[in-house]
C-alpha cells in the first residue's frame, strides 16, 4: 500500500507523529507502522524539535507556523497536529467569530489555511477536552465551523487514553476531517482496547527511582503540604493498580500542592522520573530525550499526544485507504 504523507504542525517532540507512523514497541506489544509517511514537520521550539531530529529518520523545521511559506511545504494528503489553544477570545460580531485579537488563538488559523490551500484528504487535530467548554461552550462550535468551511465534513471525539493501552487517564478531544464522503462513511473511531490489554501505573515505574533522592520532595514541602492538607487530596498520590492522572508539561516543578500526581514511597513523596512520564505517555524506552536537560524534557513529555493512543487513531484511517 503507497504511503499516505503526511504534514505535522506544532509536532513538539513527536508524540503524534510517532503514534502516526507507528513501527515502535511499547511493554512488550508492537504497533505496526501505519501507512504513513511525515514529508514536513515543524515546532518552534528549539528544544522539543530537538529531541524530534534525535529519533526520527526524516527531521522536523524549527520554525513559527506563522512564517512558513506554504510553496516550502511538500505535497501531502493529510494534516496533523494538537494547536496550542491557551486563549480563545470571541468576538461579538453577528455571527461572533473567533479570537481575532489573540494572538495565540490565531495558531488554530494556521491549520485551517494550509487546509483550504492544499485539500489534503485527511485531517487530525488533538486538544485538551477543555475545548469542548471553552468561552461557555461557545468556542468549539466555531473552531468546527471553521474546518468544515475549510472543505471538510469533521467528526470529533473525547478519548481517553487509559482506554487504549495508555497507563494515564489523559482525555483529548480528537478531530477528524474528511474532505471526501467515501472516507468518512468507512470510518469509525477506534474501538476500546480490553481489559487485558489495559496498563496501569506500576506497569512503567522503574524500581531505581525509588532510590533517586533528586526525585523526593523535601521535608520542608511534605510540612507545607500537610498544613493544607485538609483542602487537597494528599498531595496526589497515584495508586500503582491504576492508570496515572493526567501529567502536565510542568512535572519538573511538580510541587505537592499542585494537582499533578506524585507517588508515595514508604512516608516520603517523589515526582516521577522522565523516563517514568515518557513511559505514562507510552514512548518506548527506545524513544531517547536526554538530549536535552531534565526540565526540558518533563516539559516536550507533558505536552506529547500518547503514541499509543494516537496509533490508534491513525490506525482506524487505514480502512479508508483500503480499496
Ligand atoms: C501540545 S504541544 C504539541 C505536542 C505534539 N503534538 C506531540 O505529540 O508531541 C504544542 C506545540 O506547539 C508549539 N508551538 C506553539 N506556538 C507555535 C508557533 N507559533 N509555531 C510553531 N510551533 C508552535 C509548541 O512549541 C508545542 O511544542
Amino acid at each position: 500500500m503507497e504511503k499516505i504523507k503526511v504534514a505535522s504542525l506544532f509536532c513538539g517532540c513527536g508524540g503524534m507523529d510517532l503514534g502516526t507512523i507507528g513501527g515502535f514497541s511499547y511493554l512488550g506489544k508492537e504497533y505496526k507502522e501505519n501507512p504513513f509517511e511525515i514529508v514536513y514537520a515543524v515546532d518552534n521550539d528549539e528544544y522539543c524539535t530537538k529531541i524530534y531530529n534525535e529519533n526520527f529518520v526524516h527531521k522536523c523545521v524549527v520554525k513559527d507556523v506563522r512564517d512558513i511559506k506554504i510553496e516550502e511545504i511538500p505535497q501531502f494528503d493529510m494534516l496533523i497536529g494538537g494547536f496550542p489553544c491557551q486563549s480563545f477570545s470571541i468576538s461579538a460580531q453577528n455571527p461572533p467569530r473567533l479570537g481575532y485579537k489573540d494572538e495565540r488563538g490565531l495558531l488554530f488559523f494556521e491549520m485551517v489555511k494550509l487546509l483550504k490551500e492544499r485539500q489534503p484528504r485527511f485531517f487530525i487535530a488533538e486538544n485538551v477536552k477543555g475545548i469542548l467548554s471553552a468561552n461557555k461552550g461557545k468556542a468549539f462550535p466555531i473552531i468546527i465551523k471553521e474546518f468544515s468551511d475549510a472543505g471538510y465534513t469533521v467528526v470529533h471525539k473525547l478519548l481517553n487514553a487509559s482506554e487504549y493501552g495508555v497507563p494515564q487517564k489523559r482525555e483529548r478531544v480528537i478531530i477528524i476531517g474528511f474532505r471526501d464522503l467515501e472516507d468518512l462513511l468507512k470510518f469509525h473511531y477506534p474501538m476500546k482496547v480490553g481489559y487485558s490489554e489495559r496498563k496501569v501505573l506500576g506497569d512503567v515505574l522503574i524500581e531505581e527511582s525509588n532510590y533517586d533522592e533528586t526525585l523526593f520532595f523535601s521535608e520542608k514541602a511534605v510540612a507545607g503540604m500537610m498544613a493544607v492538607r485538609a483542602k487537597m487530596n494528599k498531595g496526589r498520590t497515584m495508586s500503582l493498580t491504576e492508570p496515572c492522572n493526567t501529567i502536565s508539561a510542568h512535572l519538573a516543578k511538580v510541587s505537592l500542592n499542585s494537582t499533578d500526581p506524585v507517588y508515595m514511597v514508604g512516608d516520603r513523596y517523589r515526582r516521577f522520573s522522565a523516563r517514568e512520564a515518557a513511559r505514562i505517555q507510552s514512548f518506548p524506552d527506545s524513544f531517547a530525550f536526554d538530549c536535552v536537560s531534565q526540565i526540558r524534557q518533563y516539559k516536550a513529555i507533558g505536552n506529547a499526544v500518547p503514541p499509543v493512543m494516537m496509533w490508534h487513531i491513525a490506525n482506524s484511517l487505514t480502512v479508508c485507504l483500503k480499496k
